[in-house]
């Protein structure tokens, strides 16, 4: 039966075949495929072809080898925060990029197309995170964001859903994950105090550098300027080595972050991972969360609901606050550089609690009342990053002044909690511009 349903042809065949087929003539498929060959001067094609295989496959890796020795050549720029990158895993990861070393210049060679990358985003459906996704996307790589939601929302991703290049994992960074990427911007933390303190032990851990080992991958660590707790240096330069209480109840952020910092250079040093670490600065900007108690999103809300803005302490602590398409930029940039720093990514401009207080109200509400409370615990007095490194190393700097940048982040708060985005933003917007 079985055979049956596979073949029944043969009932089919008439018993006796006169028909016999001409043996075959054992040289016969190859003196038919040498003509075919020979015709219209195929086998020309076919030599050129083989000549010009031979010749990339020869030569342009052999140049890349005879250029690595510059990389071996970045100078050790500062004994304590810098460190050159000559690992070999450096070489492989631009090897397989095509970038890099054998290509100082940066330029494609004639007639190839730049190859996006794969980059993962962790805390990609978050404020800062959702941006960058939005430049990589535009930039033609292809992005996987991991992020498990605590703070984060879908709403910040949503408009890249269809898109070939986008996926999204809804993934929580302290267990493993593995991902075949090229790089990993890790910004997957809490990152305001009433989340961060929420679960201060899963604020320190992160499977992430280890996933960067395994696969080979870029890491970029976004660290932050609490690793300076309160500082008794002003502006903070890259070499200071901060003043944090070890034991407060936002130590699990500021000592995750230097601890994260820690990690990031031992897997350098010790395990030839690829590493980037920027640490931020205050940053404000459209898709932040509306009540998570850092003070730009706080005045902002409070103005719009007509609440009173609330002052800790007697706002005269400083704070310098960066728009977020300039964190964005100066991400991508030390990504792609070629220095681990710590770089300190932020707006040199520095307000007090009061002025911040005063700019909210010109931007949104001149009659928001201010009512002062009393100080959180461990509140840093000063904050002012010094960013000469960032300026001369990466090329970067901010250009988006708080008066410039406010108005665009009212906009989209004005959205989402009053759902009336268009009069708002464009009133708001003129104001600033006009003011
Ligand atoms: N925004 C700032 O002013 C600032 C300043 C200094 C440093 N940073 C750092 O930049 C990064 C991004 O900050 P942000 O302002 O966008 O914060 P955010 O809270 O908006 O984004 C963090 C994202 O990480 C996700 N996340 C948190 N824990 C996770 C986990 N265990 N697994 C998976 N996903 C997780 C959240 O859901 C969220 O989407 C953070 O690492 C933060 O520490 C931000």
């Amino acid at each position: 039966m079985g055979s049956e349903l596979i073949y029944r042809g043969h009932e089919a065949q008439p018993a006796s075949d006169s028909y016999s087929p001409k043996p075959d003539k054992p040289w016969a498929s190859v003196t038919r495929a040498a003509r075919y060959m020979l015709r219209e001067q195929r086998l020309l094609f076919v030599l050129v072809g083989i000549a010009i295989a031979t010749l990339i496959f020869t030569i342009i890796p052999t140049s890349r080898v005879q250029l690595a020795p510059h990389t071996t050549t970045t100078p050790i720029l500062d004994s304590i925060t810098y460190f050159p990158i000559e690992t070999q895993n450096k070489f492989s990861y631009q090897h397989r990029l095509g970038i890099g070393s054998g290509n100082p210049t940066g330029k494609i060679p004639l007639g190839l197309k730049r190859k996006g990358l794969r980059i993962v985003v962790t805390g990609g459906a978050g404020f800062v995170g959702s941006h960058l996704v939005d430049r990589l996307i535009a930039r033609g790589d292809s992005v996987i964001v991991v992020d498990n939601f605590f703070t984060g929302r879908k709403e910040n991703v949503m408009h890249h859903f269809g898109n070939p290049n986008f996926e999204l994992i809804r993934h929580d960074v302290v267990e493993p994950l593995l991902l075949e990427v090229d790089q990993i911007y890790h910004l997957a933390c809490p990152a305001s105090p009433v989340h961060y303190k929420f679960n201060p032990v899963k604020t320190i851990i992160s499977f992430f550098t280890r996933l960067a080992k395994r696969v080979g991958a870029r890491f970029l660590l976004t660290s932050t300027s609490e690793v300076y707790g309160d500082p008794l240096q002003h502006p903070q330069k890259e070499t200071y080595w901060g003043n944090v209480n070890p034991i407060g109840v936002r130590s699990c952020y500021d000592e995750g972050k230097r601890t994260a910092e820690t990690l990031t250079m031992d897997y350098h040093r010790g395990a030839e991972v690829e590493v980037r670490i920027a640490r931020i600065f205050n940053t404000y900007g459209p898709r932040m969360c509306i009540d998570d108690g850092r003070v730009v999103s706080n005045f902002v809300a409070q103005a719009l609901r007509k609440e009173p803005l609330t002052v800790y302490g007697d706002g005269k602590q400083t704070r310098s606050f960066q728009y977020v398409s300039d964190l964005v930029e100066g991400l991508m940039r030390l990504m792609e550089g070629e220095h681990v720093g710590p770089f300190n990514l932020g707006n040199p401009g520095e307000f007090t609690m009061l002025e911040l207080a005063e700019v909210v109200q010109e931007t949104i509400d001149p009659n928001a009342r201010i009512e002062f409370r009393p100080n959180t615990e461990d509140d840093p007095h000063k904050r002012k990053p010094d960013i000469t490194r960032a300026k001369e190393l990466l090329g970067w700097e901010p250009k988006v002044s708080l008066r410039k940048g406010l108005p665009l982040m009212v906009s989209d708060f004005r959205q989402r909690i009053f759902g009336d985005h268009k009069e708002g933003s464009s009133s708001t917007i003129n104001k600033a511009s006009s003011g």
